[in-house]
């Protein structure tokens, strides 16, 4: 027993971090143990050379200045489009695709306790953000006479009670062996300052999800890539659950990927301005890869082309499709995705028990991100989409300008009337229009089970 602590006392003393341990004497039992094993689950090293790296940074602005637009299909290549949706739908028929959704995230801006897939987002259905998804998916099987499963990433913040959700609601309408949901990583926040490990109470560590990025480790860690693999997915369509504009394993998007013999796809959006707060996806000596607004210089972004459109037009949206063999191989790199620090307010316990709320950014967080990934493919792509009709994400608070679950609401119902009255049915514009996708997939699945022109008069969910 003694040893044990000596050991643990004299790890603790060797990387600067004694007051891990610190409140050690007023611990019981059971919250030694999880102390103990929070301890042993951090890579000093690693944590030191994050912080020590903070210095150094990578110069966007040279990196910036060799940026040119992506490599794309754009929007009004119709043909290229319609050609690609056959590609892709033979490709789920054919059982080769798996949905990943990270629900992870702490959802901080949006202010809501509980995770954010559980937020109520049907604009008449009030159906949450995973009944949105998780009915894509189900519209998807259906039409397309297929399992496809699906794969949601949660984190210690969000983890049991999502479980918790899906069993309480019969995994709303998924068998038990079509959903896995599993954990991503967590890595400790420190001191912006000393680098020291911040306690979150006088026995846990302050940790946070590793990031969306963390979805690599994690698929790896599950042992999900293998047991894919042995159902024959060779395709992961990614999604974040704060989109309820995503069409579950869209068939377009995963058709252009098969055809270009990609192995990471990315949809994106025309940027409506220079500064827009989306990551830029650009190419730098041949290689696809994002530059986060704030990373991009204004003169870099500003630039136009002769007719006065943006150089750098391409704002990611993050939805992507990924070869499982391409993650396979990122997997025996455990440096593919490098850490982006973000500085942030972290509460945390003294050396006298207290509880210190910070009102500024007092520490540093470590996240890796998906779209790192980009620049390790031997072949990238990016496929544009209409904002309208594939991007409303619920990222921030009622009262904010943009991203509000209100405006997500707004969007949703204008892309349905926009596909009702392409098959002549009008709604009055006070009305909210809302589709399942288990009764219409997309705007072509609309037309065919429309008979005749009709106006609607008020709120309407067609399911
Ligand atoms: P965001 O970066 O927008 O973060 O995540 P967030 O947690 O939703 O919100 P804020 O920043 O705290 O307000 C984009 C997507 O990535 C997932 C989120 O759940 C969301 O679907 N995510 C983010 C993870 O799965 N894990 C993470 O560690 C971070």
């Amino acid at each position: 027993m003694q040893d044990a602590f000596d050991a643990l006392k004299s790890l603790v003393e060797k990387h600067g971090q004694s007051h891990l341990i610190g409140h050690w004497n007023s611990l019981n039992s059971v919250e030694r143990d999880l102390l103990v094993k929070e301890i042993h689950s951090i890579d000093f090293d690693e944590l030191r050379r994050l912080f020590i790296g903070n210095a150094k940074g990578t110069d966007w602005k040279q990196l910036a200045s060799r940026a040119k637009p992506p490599d794309a299909v754009r929007r009004e290549e119709l043909a290229a489009h319609r050609h690609a949706k056959s590609i892709g739908e033979e490709a789920i028929r054919a059982g080769k695709v798996a949905m990943i959704l990270v629900a992870g995230g702490q959802g901080t801006r949006l202010g809501f306790d509980l995770p954010k897939g559980m937020f109520r987002i049907g604009p008449v259905s009030n159906r949450t953000l995973f009944a949105m998804h998780v009915d894509s998916l189900r519209g998807a099987m259906k039409k397309y006479g297929v399992e496809i499963p699906l794969l949601i990433m949660t984190s210690p913040a969000t983890d049991q009670q999502t479980k918790d959700y899906f069993a309480a609601h019969n995994n709303l309408g998924l068998r038990d062996d079509q959903i896995t949901i599993f954990q991503q990583g967590t890595m400790p926040a420190i001191d912006a300052s000393t680098g020291v490990i911040l306690l979150e109470s006088t026995h846990r560590i302050a940790m946070s999800p590793d990031g969306h990025g963390g979805i690599v480790k994690a698929l790896s860690k599950h042992g999900l890539l293998r047991t894919c693999a042995e159902r024959g997915i060779e395709h992961f369509f990614y999604a974040q659950v704060d989109n309820p504009l995503v069409t579950a394993c869209d068939p377009t998007l995963i058709g252009h990927h098969l055809h270009r013999g990609s192995q990471m796809t990315t949809q994106v959006v025309q940027k409506r301005f220079a500064k827009e707060k989306v990551g830029n996806v650009v190419s730098i000596d041949g290689k696809t890869q994002i530059i986060e607004y704030s990373d991009l210089p204004d003169e870099v972004a500003e630039l136009q082309n002769p007719d006065g459109s943006l150089q750098l037009w391409a704002g990611n949206i993050a939805v992507h499709v990924l070869d499982r063999q391409f993650l396979e191989n990122c997997c025996l790199d455990d440096n593919a995705l490098p850490f982006h620090r973000a500085h942030k307010a972290v509460p945390f316990v003294d050396a006298s028990g207290s509880t210190i709320k910070p009102a500024s950014p007092n520490a540093i967080k470590f996240e890796r991100f998906v779209f790192d990934l980009l620049p390790h493919a031997a072949q990238a792509l990016v496929v544009e989409g209409d904002a309208a009709e594939v991007f409303a994400p619920v990222k921030n608070a009622e009262g904010a300008a943009t991203d509000t679950p209100s405006l997500s609401r707004f969007a949703i119902s204008n892309r349905f009337k926009r596909w009702l009255a392409a098959a002549g049915v009008e709604s009055e514009a006070s009305c909210v229009v809302e589709i399942n996708p288990l009764w219409a997939l997309d705007a072509d699945d609309v037309k065919t089970k429309i008979q005749a022109p009709s106006k609607i008069q008020s709120n309407t969910y067609f399911a």
